[in-house]
């Protein structure tokens, strides 16, 4: 069992094609301390470095500058394969987290070793087969019953509810979600997030999730980050997010990064 992590995050910045023409500044040095088990949600205009933000967190992207603490330990320097053992994340994509050509118990399987120093030897062991099919019935999908079954034969709302399972089965110190609901019709969306809500509750899972809807930005955990142009410009706490509406905060967009635009067409959704 693991404990929800803090990360400390001081002066990150991500630059993309340094002293080039095209030269990028995605993360302007941003500094945030997540406090552990706090549920962040996360908005911003398009482009305004939401995924460049966990993808430094995660290792995918080395920081250009700055420093990334969790718990104490510098992992700035960490490889994305070290640290995806105490990170689990889920993507846009639902053929992101899973492997499609292999079966539910073996993607499972794999999702529960993760983080172990042992691999796993021929067929798994009946004690994770029966603790994974538990964890499958509680996506009432049915997908317990269909264990052998290939990856590849779910539908995209299944194939994300495993993702976030096999995200999460290895009890990792922080989870990071970048709009895992947003390929998905809105009935199917909602029903991943409501699974999300419940799978951050039960674990007190420290959590940054990004989010294309205001709504669900407001309504879910327990403080809310809003970017723009590499920066954080807001950052509210719960009981001040309690309060907000959509219009609400679509006004202090407009107030925090001086700009009417951006974040508009997000309400088009
Ligand atoms: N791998 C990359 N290579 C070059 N530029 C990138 C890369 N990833 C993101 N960017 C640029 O960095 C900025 C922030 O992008 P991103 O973090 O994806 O924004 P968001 O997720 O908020 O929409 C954008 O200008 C984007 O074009
Ligand atoms: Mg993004």
């Amino acid at each position: 069992m693991s404990a929800a992590a803090e990360l400390v995050i001081q002066d990150l910045r991500k630059v993309f094609f340094p002293r080039t023409v095209n030269e990028v500044m995605a993360l302007k040095d941003v500094s945030l301390r997540v406090a552990p088990g706090d549920f962040i949600t996360i908005i911003g205009s398009n482009g305004s470095g939401k995924s460049t933000l966990l993808n430094t967190i995660a290792g995918t992207l080395p920081a250009t500058s700055g420093t990334l603490i969790l718990d104490g330990q510098d992992i700035t320097k960490l490889s994305e394969h070290r640290r995806a053992k105490f990170i689990g994340r889920v993507f846009q994509d639902p053929r992101a987290g899973t492997a499609p050509s292999m079966s539910i118990q073996e993607n499972m399987a794999m999702a529960y070793l993760r983080g172990r120093r042992r691999g796993l030897g021929p067929g798994v062991p009946r004690r994770i087969k029966s603790r994974m099919r538990e964890r499958l019935a509680e996506l009432d999908m049915g997908l317990e019953d269909r264990l052998t079954s290939q990856v590849n034969k779910l539908s995209g709302g299944q194939r994300q509810a495993m993702s976030l399972l096999m995200a999460t089965v290895a009890e990792p110190r922080m989870l990071l979600l970048d709009e895992h609901t947003a390929a998905l019709d809105p009935k199917v969306a909602a029903t991943i997030m409501e699974l999300t809500g419940k799978i951050v509750n039960d674990s007190h899972m420290t959590t940054m999730m990004v989010t294309h809807n205001m709504e669900i930005a407001l309504q879910w955990g327990n403080r809310l980050i809003m970017m723009h142009a590499g920066r954080i410009i807001l950052d509210l706490a719960k009981e001040q997010k309690a309060l907000l509406t959509v219009p609400d905060l679509v006004n202090k967009f407009h107030e925090a990064s001086g700009e009417t635009l951006a974040i508009d067409s997000m309400l088009l959704e």
